[in-house]
């Protein structure tokens, strides 16, 4: 069956992923962006497809939105290093914007995934971290409006499924990495890459011995849509992400193999709050969705160095 399908914040990294794959499967996809931190390069390959449609809007406005019968909520910077410069624009996008499109999944009857984040769980204090775990968060810290907007955003998604009996579930993605991440980005993977390209010191702060979870992609992509598609899942929320905790000295090394370069390593000071650990309890998802992530890390790595070096003329 094919559907309607809003997509918020599909001009991004991730959204632009979900609306090539929904084409794919022949899907109408209606994308909403303000383009803040989204892309046009993301979305040229298919922008003039005749089944996709993307509006400039900011999701927060109101406005009139189209009927759809699906509904992907993407729709927010996710970068720490925004964290500082748009507190109000990412606090307030995951909750007036979720809670203008949970008012319009409900005005449609429409089947809803809301985009949430392995930064719900903070600064763990279980590891690794269950769907279960109700997570260390400083709501004053500087993540806080990232971190405790993703937590509301989720109250309110769990209030209006109970108020008014709704289809609403939620995704924990946990570190994805790929091409169309921005190379200012500021997360550690493209910083990593386009700085190892450019032949300058890898930049890492603290010890590098934090660790993180990488997922590719595509692996994600694939998790978020089995989440939608699945029929009375028995859950409404999953963690999304790859078991494969490293260290960041560990990923500085791996880049700094694959990319052939002369760069160093150099170490500034942890900022405030940044997660020792991290790394997904995914039992749920392979369990119910039956779903898996396949990309190595190694594989991985090597896709989103390609990317920088042909599409953004970066090394070489
Ligand atoms: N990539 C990851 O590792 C990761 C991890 C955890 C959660 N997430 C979540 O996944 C979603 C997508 O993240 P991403 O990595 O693709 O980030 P991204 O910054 O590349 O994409 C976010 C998109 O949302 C758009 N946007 C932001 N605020 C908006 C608003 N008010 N109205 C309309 N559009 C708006 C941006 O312009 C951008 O295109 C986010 O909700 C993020 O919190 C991502």
């Amino acid at each position: 069956m094919t559907n309607r399908i809003l997509v918020s914040g599909g001009a991004g990294f991730l959204g632009s992923h979900l609306c090539e794959r929904l084409l794919n499967e022949d899907h109408e996809v209606i994308c909403f962006d303000n383009f803040g931190s989204g892309q046009l390069d993301n979305i040229s390959g298919y922008k003039d497809h005749p089944k996709f449609t993307i509006n400039d809007r900011d999701i927060r406005l109101s406005g009139s939105l189209p009927p759809v019968d699906r509904i992907y909520h993407l729709a927010s910077r996710a970068s720490p290093a925004d964290f500082t410069d748009f507190p109000v624009d990412i606090a307030l996008t995951n909750t007036q914007g979720t809670r203008r499109l949970l008012d319009h999944a409900r005005a449609c009857d429409a089947r809803m995934v809301f985009a949430s984040t392995s930064e719900v769980y903070g600064n763990p204090k279980v590891h690794p971290q269950p769907e279960t775990y109700t997570g260390n968060v400083d709501i004053r810290g500087i993540r806080g409006c990232y971190d405790e907007s993703k937590r509301f955003g989720e109250t309110l998604t769990v209030a209006y499924q109970r108020n008014y009996d709704m289809d609403v579930r939620t995704i924990r993605i946990f570190n994805t990495y790929g091409p169309r991440m921005r190379p200012n980005d500021g997360r550690v993977v493209p910083t990593f890459v386009t700085q190892a390209l450019r032949g300058e010191d890898l930049t890492i702060y603290g010890d590098g011995e934090q660790t993180r979870s990488f997922c590719y992609v595509d692996d994600l992509i694939e998790g978020l849509v089995s989440v939608m598609r699945a029929e009375d899942p028995e859950y409404d929320v999953y963690n999304i992400g790859k078991e494969n905790e490293l260290t960041i000295n560990e990923l500085a090394e791996e880049v700094l193999q694959l990319t052939d370069t002369d760069s160093n390593i150099i170490y500034k000071p942890l900022p405030e709050d940044d997660p020792n650990q991290r790394r997904p309890d995914v039992t749920r998802a392979k369990a119910e969705l039956n779903w898996n992530p396949r990309v190595p890390l190694h594989d991985g790595l090597k896709q989103t160095i390609d990317y920088y070096k042909i599409s953004h003329q970066i090394g070489d």
